[in-house]
């Protein structure tokens, strides 16, 4: 099939363009009068096009609703280890069927939004049974729509109540749980959450050694409430990406600078929480990975389908331009997850890509969350238009 246009192929900027795709891949790419001839063509017109979103970081396995806590905050309650365990009851005693369709539904909205790829973590359930329960979930959920899902297995996320310390939890899920879900197949990584009044250097460092054991890649949620070295445990473990960074200085910044491991930045939970903001700047500049997600999750940002949101925020308020910005919410995203073949528009990459409701990549700044795509294509299939 060959789809051209006249607008711009973002963030490469080739307008006019034209892309061959074969077997679900980019087999050819570059000017539409020196293009291959198909059988099956499809021309675009001026739309922009990019490559499908790739949302490295989400929670979507929960049931219940903590807006109260959320607007707590706002009058001067402090973030902690409570609401994590709020959600965990809420949704260990949520059924089946419906823990099924809120995730087939966070997920809808993501697709809607452009979103091809999507990471998605347990962390809401802490037993062995329940984050085995979760991940199943999200592995049928999967099952049945066309975007790709890469499951993590959080354990570590905060303390349950049966564990008599966080030493004593994170030894389980080290020894006990990331052996059962490795032989399951049931998640690509292991994340935890390295943080103050979470998981300590120590604890996080027995988790990422298991998960290395059992094959499994790793992923932390770091440095988001303090500055705790959780980087640089990550960048020594070998972490495809170390997520949030709120609190890095200027020495994590060079040490990530140095190293292959992605900085995903998180910028909506950052606002909802009245934090400060990740070094975007500072990270780019200096030559490091980096890549935007939205962490939807329970607690400090519920927003699924919001990645055209998010590229904005970091065109925006982490003061990257808007080709930086996309770069970061598709190859950066899928170098987070190690998948270097998608979010990018290249020759052999995977031929997901949206066609957007505009014609310039500054709409994502321009528009804050209210760009919307046209057509998605999947492996080069077109997926149901969202919003015609
Ligand atoms: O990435 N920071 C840790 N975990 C989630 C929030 C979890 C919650 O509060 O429910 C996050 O922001
Ligand atoms: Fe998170």
């Amino acid at each position: 099939m060959l789809i051209t246009g006249t607008g711009r192929l973002a963030p490469i900027g080739l307008a006019p363009w034209g892309i061959l795709i074969e077997g679900g891949r980019i087999s050819w790419l570059g000017s539409p009068d020196e293009a291959p001839s198909s059988p099956d063509r499809i021309d675009l017109g001026g739309e922009l096009v990019t490559p499908g979103l790739v949302d490295s970081h989400t929670h979507p396995v929960f049931a219940g609703d903590r807006s109260d806590e959320a607007a707590a905050r706002l009058e001067g309650v402090p973030y902690g280890e409570g609401g994590i365990l709020r959600t965990v009851r809420a949704t260990r005693a949520a059924d089946e069927a419906t823990l099924e369709r809120l995730v087939e539904s966070r997920l809808r909205a993501a697709l809607a939004a452009g979103t091809t790829t999507v990471e998605c973590k347990s962390g809401y359930g802490l037993s062995l049974e329940e984050e085995l329960r979760h991940l199943r979930i999200i592995g049928r959920v999967a099952e049945r729509l066309p975007l790709r899902v890469v499951r993590t297995f959080l354990g570590a996320h905060a303390v349950p109540p049966e564990a008599t310390s966080a030493a004593a939890h994170a030894a389980d899920v080290a020894d006990r749980m990331i052996p059962a879900v490795a032989a399951e197949g049931a998640a690509d990584f292991v994340d935890a959450f390295c943080d103050a009044g979470f998981f300590d250097l120590a604890a996080t460092e027995r988790i990422g050694r298991a998960a290395s054991d059992a094959g499994l890649g790793l992923r932390l949620h770091a440095e988001q409430l303090a500055r705790t070295g959780a980087t640089e445990l990550g960048i020594r473990l070998g972490a495809a990406s170390v997520d949030h960074l709120e609190q890095l200085d200027d020495e994590g910044v060079a040490a990530l600078a140095g190293s292959e491991t992605v900085a995903t930045l998180l910028p909506a939970p950052a606002t909802v929480l009245r934090d400060r903001l990740p070094p975007a700047r500072a990270l780019i500049d200096a030559g490091g990975r980096v890549a935007l997600a939205s962490d939807a999750n329970a607690g400090t940002y519920s927003g699924f389908g919001t990645m055209p949101l998010v590229i904005g925020l970091g065109a925006t308020l982490l003061r990257m331009t808007a080709g930086e910005a996309l770069t970061a919410a598709t190859a950066g995203g899928a170098d987070a997850l190690r998948r270097s073949e998608l979010g990018r528009l290249e020759v052999g990459a995977a031929a997901d890509l949206v066609a957007w409701d505009t014609d310039h990549e500054g709409a994502f700044a321009l528009r804050l969350g209210a760009l919307q795509p046209r057509r998605i294509w999947i492996g080069g299939k077109e997926v149901e238009a969202p919003h015609g």
